[in-house]
This record gives structure tokens, sequence and C-alpha cells, in this order.
């Protein structure tokens, strides 16, 4: 396994965290609130995010065309001027959060707020009346077909396939204390399906500059998605030793779903930073989120257990449930407490 285009390496190198957050290993500290849970206001309708396989083909037309109207609307105010459409808005938004919202705390809860904000603007700028479906790539990690060939990357009814080589030239000019780009992820431009011809404004990582979407499918990634790493994860019982065992490097010493889903797809996917130029970044965190979710159901004391660093420097302090997930121009701000249950009000979402 290369694992020099890792996001691990990357933030290895960028934030060098290695050492203390291993030497911190956590221990144990549950924030559970049960009497609150119960008073929060249920839902009286949930609707349904569904696998991406499961869609008919007019249902995954109808995501794609939603993403692509997102792509078509202007930017509102976004952090970073380059960003022209509103789905750039929410890439813009990403980079320039990504160094709090990975390797803490809050690393699972700001991504389910954050496909949250995403999915109500499909729906509420864009008449999409679905969810965001998830990609469970264990199924195709299991299956013995490559992973290129998996439903999700079909050019008809799909998000197009590998990034073709030699359509793609990193840009040279980037400075590279700002991020690291490893030429292998970025195999070539996207060249079938409704992405191909789609230009992504920022990216790679912090550089700035109209590039095509970029793929390089990992193959070797099944490793790190199959079944029996996922059921590994899902077994741990703590919170703490569980954000950390999904997210991977370089909280870990090898890779991890999280980290492993983006390095498989390659391209801008593959950086800590640009990664939600890539649309399936949103299919890849929905089913971290539901592995999640059916972790935090296996025991009522789960559903409020809150931990984990709220920063990755010192002085350390943990996240709480009243800690603030800033959406900023995106959509509502919430803290970690109303993100919690997505079945209890303004969530109402269900993984089927
Ligand atoms: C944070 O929580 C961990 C357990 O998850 C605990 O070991 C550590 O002492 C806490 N740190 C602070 C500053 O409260």
């Amino acid at each position: 396994m290369p694992s020099t285009f890792s996001l691990a390496l990357i933030l290895f190198a960028l934030l060098n965290l290695f050492s203390p957050l291993i030497s911190g290993a956590p221990v144990e500290d549950k924030t559970t609130d049960l009497a609150q849970a119960k008073s929060r206001p249920r839902c009286a309708d949930v609707i349904q995010r569904r696998e991406w396989r499961s869609l008919s083909d007019d249902q995954k037309d109808d995501y794609i065309e939603a993403v692509k109207c997102m792509q078509s609307l202007p930017a509102m105010k976004p952090v970073i001027k380059e960003a022209k459409s509103r789905y750039d808005e929410f890439q813009a938004y990403h980079i320039k959060r990504a160094e709090s919202v990975h390797l803490t705390g809050q690393f699972l809860p700001w991504h389910r707020q954050y496909l949250k904000v995403f999915e109500d603007e499909l729906r509420d700028k864009c008449g999409y009346e679905g969810t965001i479906p998830y990609w469970d790539w264990s199924l195709d990690a299991d299956s013995s077909k490559p992973l290129s060939k998996a439903p999700v990357f079909d050019a008809t009814h799909g998000f197009g396939g590998d990034g073709a080589p030699g359509t793609y030239t990193l840009p040279s000019n980037h400075p590279p204390a700002d991020y690291l780009i490893y030429p292998t992820s970025f195999k070539g431009c996207v060249v079938d399906g409704p992405f191909a011809h789609h230009k992504v404004p920022l990216g790679p990582g912090k550089y700035i500059g109209d590039h095509c979407l970029t793929r390089g499918i990992q193959e070797a990634a099944k490793a790190y998605l199959n079944s029996i790493a996922v059921k590994k994860i899902a077994a741990i019982p703590s919170y703490g030793e569980f954000h950390v065992e999904i997210e991977g490097m370089p909280l870990t010493t090898s890779h991890r779903p999280h980290d492993g889903g983006h390095f498989m797809i390659g391209g801008d996917m593959s950086n800590l930073y640009s990664s939600p130029g890539e649309p399936l970044f949103y299919l890849h965190h929905a089913n971290l989120d539901r592995i999640w979710w059916e972790w935090q159901n296996v025991a009522p004391s789960r559903l409020y257990e809150m931990t984990g660093r709220s920063t990755t420097t010192a002085p350390f302090t943990n996240v709480t449930l009243e800690f603030p997930l800033d959406m900023d121009t995106l959509g509502e701000s919430v803290i970690i407490r109303d993100v919690m249950d997505i079945h209890s009000e303004p969530n109402c979402y269900t993984y089927a």
C-alpha cells in the first residue's frame, strides 16, 4: 500500500499532530444527558437516506440533477471569493474549517450538520424531494469486482468513473507549506458521466484555480472499507475510541474507513481541505454518519455520548454537548447536542 498520498500524511506533515494525539490516547469520559434527550421534540416524520444502489435510476438522476443545480446557483457569501456557485461555497467553507473539524471530537457531529445543511439546500433551493444517499462502500470492498466498477462510478446513472491518465497536471506554483498533494492521487480528469466537464474553482488543497474534477481510484483501499474493517470499529464501546478509529490516520497508525475512503477515490477527494469538490464526498460522509448513528443506537447511554479534543493544539479541552458547530453562510449553526439524535427536531432523517 503506497501511503505517500494518504490524507494521513498530509496531516502528519502539516499539523505535526502525530505524537501528541497518540500519546494522549483517550480514557473514556462520557457526557450523557438522557433527561435532556427525552425533552427534545420528536420528529413527526423522518425522511430516509438510502444506499445509492437501492435508488431507482430516476431517483439517482434526481440526486445528480440536484447537485448540478447547486453547482449552477450563485454563491451567496463565500469565505473564499473565488467560489462561484453555492456548491463551491460549501467546498470553500470546508477548506477554511478543515484544521478544526478533523482530528477532534467535533469531527463526526460537525460533518453531520454540514451534510444536513447541504441536504436542506438541495431540497429548498433545487426542488429536490429526496435525501443525500449514502455509499456503503463495504459492499464493493467485499466484492471480487474492482472498486472502479462500483455503481456510484457508473457514467449513466452515477458520478462517472476514474480519472483518465495524462489529462491533468498539478499546479506547480502552489506553496508546499500550505498543503501536500501527492501526484499519484491525481491520476487525471473524470472524463465520463455528469461531471466530466465540470470545473472545480478551488483546490487542490488550499490552492485556488479552476480545474477538472480529478480522481485516482485506489483498489488497495478495499482493506480499509470492507465489512470486517467496519464491524471491528462498530464494536468499539466508547465514543472516545470510536471517533478516532473511524476517522483514521494520523490518529491511528494505518488507514481507517474515513481516510481510507478519501484516498480510495483520489483527486481532490484525497485532500483534507478541498475534498467536497468531489460530489461523492457527501455519499462517503453520509455512510460514516450512518455507521455512527448505528453505533449510537446500540445502547441508550450512547445517544448523547460525546468527548474528544476541541482543538488540535494545546491547551486541550474536551468538546461537550454545548460545543458550537458553526456553519457560517451555509445554514443553521447549532450545538453538538442538537445533532445527536437525528430523529429529533430539527434533524428528522434516518438511515434505511
Ligand atoms: C478529555 O477527556 C479524556 C477522556 O475522553 C480525558 O482523559 C481527559 O483528561 C480530558 N481532558 C480534559 C482537559 O478534560
